[in-house]
């Protein structure tokens, strides 16, 4: 009955990554809830020179032009993924949501090691509350346990349908 229930629902993974550690996670989300997924592209951020940049733009709160190919408002459910900047959602990630309503959402997000929550607290204020949260650490998914977390984040989500 849920699985149907789910079925009849219509996810969005929507996620913007740097270096592939959220694009990996967003996909896995998508495929165990059968959800469309959506990438965030936005300028370059590579080298140190774009390091700096998104450290520069996340901490300034600046909203960079983005692209995407989906459209938010014909899903029921919206997964938001961000990779952390400075304890701040990556700044392509601010352009998403900016002005955005969304009628339910969750939230991941993946770093290195600290400040996820407080990002995940201002998606929150942001965005509405959320029906799950997850962090991800880079040290979960060299060890594996990332699939653990993801499995529960979506079981968590599949509890709310
Ligand atoms: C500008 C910048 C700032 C970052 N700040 C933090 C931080 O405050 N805390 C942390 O744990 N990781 C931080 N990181 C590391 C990323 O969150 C981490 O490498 C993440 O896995 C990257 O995701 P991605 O592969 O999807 O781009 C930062 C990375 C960048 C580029």
């Amino acid at each position: 009955m849920k699985g149907k229930k789910l079925k009849d629902k219509k996810i969005l993974v929507v996620f913007y990554s740097r270096n592939g550690n959220t694009r990996k996670v967003g996909h896995e989300i998508a495929r165990i809830l059968n959800g469309d997924v959506c990438e965030i592209y936005s300028g370059n951020y590579n080298g140190i020179l774009g390091y700096i940049k998104a450290g520069y733009q996340a901490v300034k709160n600046k909203k960079p032009l983005i692209k995407f190919d989906k459209n938010s408002d014909d899903y029921n459910l919206i997964i938001l993924g961000t990779p952390n900047w400075g304890s701040k959602m990556a700044s392509p990630v601010r352009t998403f949501v900016y002005g955005r309503e969304f009628k339910k959402i969750g939230y991941f997000c993946l770093q290195r090691g600290r400040g996820g929550e407080k990002l995940l607290d201002e998606l929150d204020n942001l965005c509405g509350k959320s029906e799950a949260k997850m962090i991800i650490n880079e040290r979960d998914i060299r060890d594996g346990s990332y699939i653990k977390k993801i499995n529960e984040f979506c079981w968590k989500i599949r509890g709310k349908r």
